[in-house]
């Protein structure tokens, strides 16, 4: 049975814990929308050598940092577990034993300190990023319902329906790969390094985005399908061989990074006239890519809809997002009793 809507003051204090994939993060957020400290552990250098996140890897290095973590972050907001009112960690989805490193520690936090606990979608965190702001920043954007995100990540590429604050329908998906993993298997292929969206990104540099007709591939109505994609830069690079020269390799990342971003916004742009709504926002690891960025704020302008994308620092992976989300739900539907499970695959709230 799910307990009644949390009361919170309008400046209660959440710690927000994140430990889906590689980044182990720690945020202080009051009112669920001005963070207070914001700490993240990176672990790119952990899985460069791989070429790709190792989930026993990860897992293991989350059980390092967690605690130090949280408490740099306590230290860094100037606060104690007293002062919060609040706990929110990502349920799901996620890599499960990373997952479960961040789910434990929250849960012991709860026990111990009797605060109540919400278990958050990691999607639905993305979701609020761009909302969140500084102390004495404005906030970034403002509330417009209907609303139609776009989460474009490593494991997602989601196009969600936002009716109210908290409620959401996912309106299109990829069949296959998502836009962040067409990016970084490029990367790959290209030996651009990990992870593979920002140095793709920095390899387009000073490209020709139209040098190489890569494909825009079709799902059909609002779903996506990237592996066609890949293959075919797989297919360029046996008929052309590999890129001559600095210039030529950027010609053909770009081309790439054109074709992902084109195909991402093309999805956007008909869920967006089809729903009606009056708010784009974007999300997710590849928020951060700056043609993304450009050509979404255009799309907005170009349906004369308000366009939020989140600051650099809150586009991949951070608790911040994910204590927005957890304030949300708790303020909406109640804490959660603390016997919840973790979820690889977890549909968004409705
Ligand atoms: O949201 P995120 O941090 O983790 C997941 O939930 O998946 O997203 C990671 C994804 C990766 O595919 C990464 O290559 C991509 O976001 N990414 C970028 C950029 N920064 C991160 N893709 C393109 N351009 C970037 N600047
Ligand atoms: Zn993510």
């Amino acid at each position: 049975m799910t307990p009644p809507a949390l009361l919170l003051q309008p400046d209660a204090l959440t710690l927000g814990l994140e430990t889906s994939c590689d980044e182990t993060s720690a945020a202080i957020l009051r009112g669920g929308r001005e963070i207070v400290a914001l700490l993240t552990a990176t672990q790119d250098d952990l899985h460069r050598v791989f070429g790709g996140v190792v989930p026993e890897v990860a897992s293991r290095r989350h059980v390092e940092v967690i605690t130090r973590l949280v408490q740099d972050c306590l230290e860094a907001a100037g606060v104690g577990f007293p002062d919060l009112r609040l706990l929110a960690v990502t349920q799901g989805p996620g890599l499960i034993g990373s997952l479960l490193v961040g789910v434990s520690a929250a849960k012991g936090y709860a026990l111990v300190t009797g605060l109540p606990l919400a278990a958050v979608n990691h999607l639905e965190g993305h979701l609020m990023a761009a909302f969140l702001h500084y102390p004495g920043e404005p906030p970034a954007a403002q509330d417009l319902y209907p609303t139609l995100g776009l989460i474009a990540s490593g494991g997602h590429s989601d196009l969600v329906l936002m009716k109210a604050p908290g409620e959401y329908q996912t309106v299109g998906q990829t069949k296959d790969d998502a836009g962040g993993e067409a990016l970084d298997k490029a990367a790959r292929r290209l030996g651009l390094g990990f992870p593979g969206g920002p140095a793709l990104e920095k390899a387009a540099q000073g490209g020709n985005p139209a040098a190489v007709a890569f494909p825009r591939p079709e799902a059909g109505h609002f779903d996506y399908s990237f592996s066609g994609l890949k293959t075919s830069l797989v297919r360029h690079l046996e008929k052309h061989g590999e890129p001559a020269d600095d210039q030529a390799r950027a010609d053909v990342a770009a081309s790439y990074q054109q074709a992902v971003v084109d195909t991402l916004l093309r999805g956007l742009r008909r869920a967006a006239k089809n729903y009606h709504v009056k708010q784009l926002v974007l999300g997710g690891g590849v928020s951060a890519n700056q043609v993304l960025r450009r050509a979404f704020l255009s799309l907005a302008e170009d349906l004369g809809l308000a366009g939020a994308v989140p600051p650099l620092s809150l586009c991949t992976d951070n608790a911040a997002m994910i204590a927005a989300a957890g304030h949300l739900q708790a303020t909406r539907r109640g804490p959660d009793p603390l016997d919840f499970d973790v979820y690889s695959v977890m549909p968004l709230p409705e």
